[in-house]
């Protein structure tokens, strides 16, 4: 059977930007940056994005192309055994999904709670009691937050409704969904330049601290979010590009998804720093007092700010639909890509029909995801993200590197790449997949595995 293409370039450039484009730019490169030195965040972040972002991006959009397989199926044309490397990647990112889709079932709930501004008065109340229903522990699951679980159904029905039929509609959506919150965040941008207090903020974010630089954490951050905000290791970039022909461009392509999700990342800083520096304007605290990251900034302290707008309960609620319209639209092409890691994965190994691994798939993981859901879903949700985040992404990545850098060698990927491109890339790359990248990897499990039993 012939396999599922892009209808051209531009849908896969788009899907691999939508992909690497989520929550993970609007709420954890600001605030990363900001912890880290500022502007001088931005030396480590680029020398990360430049000796492993984009080196391995390269690296997984070749096996994609060029075995014409998911990870699994790849990592099986290389050499038998390690397919399984590439099912534990994929199961890594499965895991993801569960609690990815939970997020953008909350996001759906405050769409809803945007045309009352439910959350007035009292947002932290609004998240923890009103929405989350959240109980005292990890042990005490105490049934199920409706809310939740009927924003969680809309998305696993959205995912299950673009993914079946193929790329060549993930293709179409895209077009709407990658644009879409860059515009969005555009106008967040430019409210909040407009407000007083907003330089405070932008200072805060972008004012460089290179002492910061001799911090080890500082480095480690830089290369983590660069892994996660690719969305390497899972697989997905492998999947995506193997339903391109065989001869196009590589390293180009690489080079347009890198650039344009840091720049929606850098972006993102703006809005949030400029809002938050507003907020601690009115209420006449500095900048570090309501600067926060994660889901407390996007589900607690931005719908605050928006409160504070002026102009009343209709100017917030109107925020609060490009905001949460913005996450949406930036999120929801990280969830679909994930998922299809997976079903690729399935489809190359048993041939089953694509509509029905689709829709066992998000059935599963639809069941799978009301744990957090459950009352307790918040506790378990900080649990799993802990450990896939850390381990799962890491080592994934790593198995993927020794493969390549090891058995297959990275000189015959580079030859394989090299002439169809247009920017040829040097030995170097071979170092980076070789050396370079496998030790910060082993570098940054170790590290985390200290921690751990410390
Ligand atoms: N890259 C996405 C983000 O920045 C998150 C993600 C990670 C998506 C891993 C898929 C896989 O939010």
């Amino acid at each position: 059977m012939q396999r599922d293409r892009w209808t051209n370039r531009l849908a896969f450039v788009l899907a691999a930007i939508g992909s690497a484009a989520g929550l993970g730019n609007a709420w954890r490169f600001p605030y990363m940056a900001y912890e880290n030195g500022g502007g001088a965040f931005l030396i480590p972040y680029f020398i990360a994005l430049l000796t492993t972002g984009l080196p391995l991006i390269v690296m997984e959009y070749a096996l994609g192309q060029k075995y014409q397989q998911g990870a699994p199926g790849t990592l099986a044309k290389i050499k038998k055994p390690f397919e399984s490397f590439g099912w534990f990647a994929v199961l890594a990112g499965a895991v993801i999904t569960t609690y990815y889709a939970v997020i953008m079932g909350w996001i759906w709930v405050y769409l809803k709670a945007c045309f009352k501004v439910e959350w007035a008065g009292n947002a932290g109340e609004f998240f923890e009691n009103s929405i989350l229903q959240i109980s005292s522990g990890p042990g005490e699951l105490g049934g199920l937050a409706i809310p939740v679980v009927i924003g969680l159904a809309i998305t696993w029905i959205t995912i299950y409704y673009i993914l079946r039929n193929g790329v060549k509609d993930v293709g179409k959506v895209v077009l709407i969904t990658v644009p879409a919150p860059v515009i969005l965040m555009g106008i967040l941008v430019i409210r909040a330049l407009t407000l007083p207090g907003a330089i405070e903020g932008i200072n805060y974010y972008l004012t460089p601290d290179f002492s910061k630089l001799l911090d080890v954490k500082v480095w480690i951050d830089a290369y983590s979010q660069i892994f996660f905000t690719l969305s390497l290791g899972f697989g997905i970039m492998i999947a995506y590009a193997s339903y391109m022909p065989e001869d196009s461009d590589i390293t180009n392509n690489a080079m347009i998804t890198v650039f344009a999700n840091s720049g929606i990342s850098f972006l993102a800083g703006f809005a949030v720093f400029g809002t938050l520096g507003y907020m601690a304007h009115v209420q006449g605290v500095p900048v570090s007092e309501v600067a926060a990251g994660g889901p407390g900034l996007a589900f607690v302290v931005y719908p605050e700010a928006i409160n504070m707008l002026p102009g009343g309960s209709v100017v917030a609620g109107i925020f609060g639909l490009i905001f949460f319209l913005m996450l949406l639209t930036l999120g929801i092409d990280s969830a679909f890509s994930i998922v299809e890691a997976g079903i690729a994965g399935l489809e190359d190994k048993w041939g089953w029909k694509r509509k029905k691994v689709t829709f066992w798939f998000c059935l599963i993981s639809f069941v799978i995801g009301l744990l957090y859901a459950t009352k307790a879903g918040l506790y378990w949700l900080d649990i799993v993200d802990h450990w896939v985040n850390n381990f799962g992404l890491t080592i994934a990545g790593l198995l993927e590197l020794i493969v390549v850098g090891w058995i297959l060698k990275p000189k015959t990927l580079r030859d394989y790449f090299n002439p169809i491109s247009e920017f040829k890339f040097g030995a170097w790359w071979d170092f980076c997949i070789k050396y370079l990248s496998p030790a910060v990897l082993i570098y940054l499990i170790v590290n985390q595995l200290i921690k751990e039993f410390k």
